[in-house]
Formats: structure tokens, sequence, C-alpha cells
């Protein structure tokens, strides 16, 4: 019943306040990633990196933000990002998969843990398009960053949610 009220209490967060997430909290959060499942149980092809340094999260602000052409920080001001990136998979779609698996299972943590997150998908686009920045995030050689999420204290607490099916279902009986 617990994971079902997590699964109810996990939504985006945009506002963050400057407070940083303590190293145990982020520890605790990365366990959570860890034990996502992973297709063919190849942890060994996946990869986190965690960014708190304030001008690498600047320039990939920057770049998603000159991506997207939208005003405002795409990182709503977070204070760190968990980038995942994979190796060459053997089947195609799994890298992703996999990268999402992990990101959910941060998410519930973090809800746990009073922190928010939310998914910022074109932050492993801007680093896959830029090599320097790919480097200087420590991305594995040969890795592909495939999803990323932010994390901090909320500046204004999310709305708890009501779970119903509202995704489109047919039933095939
Ligand atoms: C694959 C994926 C990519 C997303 N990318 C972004 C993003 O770049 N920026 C953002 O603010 N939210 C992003 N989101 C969050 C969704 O907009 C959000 O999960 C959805 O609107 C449902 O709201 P909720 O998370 O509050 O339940 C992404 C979510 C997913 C699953």
């Amino acid at each position: 019943m617990d994971t079902l009220k997590a699964i109810a209490g996990r939504s985006s967060v945009r506002a963050y306040t400057d407070e940083q997430v303590s190293a145990e909290n982020l520890n605790t959060v990365l366990e959570a990633g860890c034990a996502a499942p992973v297709g063919m149980g190849q942890y060994d092809k996946m990869h986190i990196t965690v960014v708190q340094d304030k001008g690498l999260l600047s320039r990939i602000s920057a770049t998603v933000q000159q991506m997207m052409q939208r005003p405002g920080d795409p990182l709503y001001g977070a204070p760190t990002l968990i980038m995942i990136s994979s190796a060459e998979m053997p089947m195609p779609g799994l890298d992703y998969a996999d990268g999402s698996c992990i990101a959910e299972n941060m998410q519930l943590a973090a809800m746990e843990l009073g922190l928010g997150s939310v998914i910022i998908w074109a932050a492993g686009i801007a680093a896959n398009a830029d090599p320097e920045l790919k480097k200087d995030l420590g991305i594995p050689d040969g890795n592909k960053a495939v999803i990323s999420i932010v994390l901090g204290t909320p500046a204004v607490q999310p709305p708890e949610k009501k779970l119903g099916v509202t995704i489109d279902v047919n039933y095939v009986r």
C-alpha cells in the first residue's frame, strides 16, 4: 500500500530552493536507482553522473535553453542533476528503457526523502551533441546520455495526485 501512496505522491517539481541535497539523501537516491530493473541485467553497461558543480549546471542549462528556445532555466534552479548514460546495448531501445527505470526509481526515492525531482529530457541531448561538455561531465567514452533528472528541495510542494486509469487502455479478453 505504501508503494501506491509513493507512486501517487510523485509529481514533477519545477521550482527549487538553493539548498543542496545531503550526501546521505543523494546516496539513498543512487541506491534506489541501482535497484531498478535493467534489461538482461546489464548494469555494467549503465553509468550515473551526478552534477553539482554550478558552472556545469549553468552550461547544461544554457545549452538546453538554446535548444528549446524557451525562456527560463530549464533545470528550474535545482542544485543537483543526475544524468544516466549507457554503453551500446545488444537490442535497440534497451538503453532508454533501462535509463527510464533507473530514473523512476530515483524519483520515487526522492519523494520519500521529501525531495523534488523532474526529468530533463534535453539535458542528455545537449551532452550527446557537445563532446566537450560530455567529457567535462565525465561520461565514459562510447556512452550515450539517455535520461536525466534534477533533484532538490521543492520551493513549492506539488499537489498529491489521485491514482486513476487515465491512459487509454484496451482489453483483449
Ligand atoms: C521521458 C520524459 C521526458 C520529460 N522531459 C521533461 C523536461 O525536459 N522538462 C520538464 O519540465 N519535464 C519533463 N518531463 C516531465 C513530464 O512533463 C511530466 O512527468 C508529466 O507532465 C506528468 O506530470 P507529473 O510528473 O507531475 O506527474 C518528462 C517526462 C518524461 C517521462
